[in-house]
């Protein structure tokens, strides 16, 4: 082999292994969550399911890690969307949101749902059971509507 290929390709070798000790380590985990919108039973299973699916590994702090989402410098990438993620929308958090908050981001939900903008495109070529059909979206739409109201009602 031509030599020069021989040392970078052990260069590129080299810095790989030595990025997986460096960057951000993985947006911590937590099973026990009660103040999470789906730990009180008030959620039609069909719709939690939808969220549990295509939503809550970045918008919850249930997040489940594939083997290939720890492997830098992929992992910087999709961190960073867990922790964006988290930061708009944390639904592990529910219970703690202000009123006025929960209804805002009911319809905000509505809204990047209508506009095909999550789950995010590059999570669902990876994910494809995060796809949503035009039915599930219907769902997950007329329940954040539906849900809204009754959040409006509650005390
Ligand atoms: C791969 C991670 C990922 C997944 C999966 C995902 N989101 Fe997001 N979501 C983000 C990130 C990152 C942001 C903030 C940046 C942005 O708005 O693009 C965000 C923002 C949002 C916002 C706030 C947007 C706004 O304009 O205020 C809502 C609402 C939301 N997501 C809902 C959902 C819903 C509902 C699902 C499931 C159907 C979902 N997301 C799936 C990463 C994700």
């Amino acid at each position: 082999m031509n030599k020069i290929i021989k040392y970078l390709l052990i260069a590129f070798a080299a810095i790989f292994l030595l990025i997986q000790f460096l960057g951000p380590s993985a947006p911590a985990t937590s099973t026990e969550n009660p103040e999470d919108l789906l730990a009180v039973p008030q959620i039609d299973p069909q719709v939690a399911d939808i969220l549990r699916t295509a939503c809550y590994n970045c918008h919850s702090m249930e997040t489940k890690y594939p083997f290939y989402s720890r492997i830098a410098p992929l992992s910087w990438w999709i961190y960073g969307h867990i922790n964006h993620g988290r930061e708009e929308l944390n639904f592990s958090a529910w219970e703690s949101m202000k009123k006025s908050s929960k209804v805002r981001k009911l319809k905000d939900i509505t809204e990047v749902i209508e506009e095909g903008e999550m789950p995010m495109s590059s999570y669902v070529n990876m994910h494809p059971e995060a796809r949503l059909s035009e039915a599930q979206k219907e769902l997950l739409i007329n329940w954040a509507n539906t849900f809204a109201r009754e959040v409006v009602k509650k005390k």
